[in-house]
């Protein structure tokens, strides 16, 4: 096994279609390595997951502490929701769990609140100054809630009512596929939402990430509410990254 370098660190990112995982340096932001992606089995199960994290550790040779996103919120690395993974999640003991499958220590977050601590690090000024709210556009809506760069985690604003249905159902990306969206009908359904959000927290300014934020250039334009909205730099490394960034820091919200 290789040793661990100073600076350096692992993430593992568990989302619905993936479960990805890098080596990452924490002086840079940077991926050691390639990337390595197992497709989320489909009975995402915890023990089907967690063995796909432990096969992914042993064949990047990674033998250091570990950071681990779920699509969920996960207070006192007890998993609470499951909102897009399989719901035996909820209830399960992500210390217990995954301790049976790996020989390092590790520790559990919120892929959003992952990704936030990210951009804060290593994206634009902005996700570090005053109140902002990070945005994951994906299979879901995941929010993480900066205030100078600290991160109050476990907010969930996927699930905000915004008129008579959830934000995520209306506005994720997901649905932008399945429902065959233009994105100008997408970001009115976005707008609507961010609306909602604007309204009721008033933050300095909003962060979107996600796989489609790499599309900003598409989309960023047609966005309009009055406050800045910007897209994330990390793109879709941030899960990766927030999540050895929590390992190394020993971050267990
Ligand atoms: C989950 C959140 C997650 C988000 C993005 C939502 O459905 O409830 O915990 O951050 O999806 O994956």
């Amino acid at each position: 096994m290789t040793s661990t370098k100073t600076g350096h660190s692992f993430g593992i990112d568990i989302g619905g279609s993936g479960i990805k995982g890098a080596e990452v340096d924490l002086n840079t932001g940077e991926f050691v390595g390639e990337r390595l992606k197992i497709a989320t089995p489909k009975q995402s199960t915890p023990e089907a997951v967690a063995k796909i994290v432990a096969q992914i550790v042993a064949e990047k040779e990674w033998s250091g502490p570990v950071g681990i996103t779920l699509p969920s919120v996960v207070k006192e690395q007890k998993v609470l929701t499951a909102a897009n993974i399989d719901k035996s999640w909820i209830g399960v003991d992500a210390q217990e769990l995954f301790a049976q499958y790996l020989d390092q220590a590790f520790v559990v977050l919120n892929d959003a609140d992952a990704a936030g601590l990210a951009e804060v690090a290593f994206g634009d000024e902005v996700a570090r100054t005053a109140s902002v709210i990070f945005l994951t556009l994906g299979t879901g809506i995941g929010s993480a809630f900066l205030l100078d760069g600290q991160l109050f985690p476990n907010t969930e604003l996927g699930h905000m009512m915004v008129g008579d249905a959830e934000a995520e159902h209306q506005a994720s990306s997901a649905v932008k596929e399945r429902e065959g969206l233009k994105y100008k009908q997408w970001v009115k359904r976005l707008n609507k939402v961010l609306a909602e959000y604007e309204k009721l927290f008033n933050p300095h300014a909003f962060i979107i990430g996600g796989g489609i934020s790499r599309k900003w250039d598409k989309w960023g334009e047609l966005v309009g509410i009055d406050t800045p909205v910007a897209p994330a730099q990390l793109r879709n490394r941030a899960g990766i990254v927030g999540a050895a960034m929590a390992a190394q820091q020993n971050l267990r919200p």
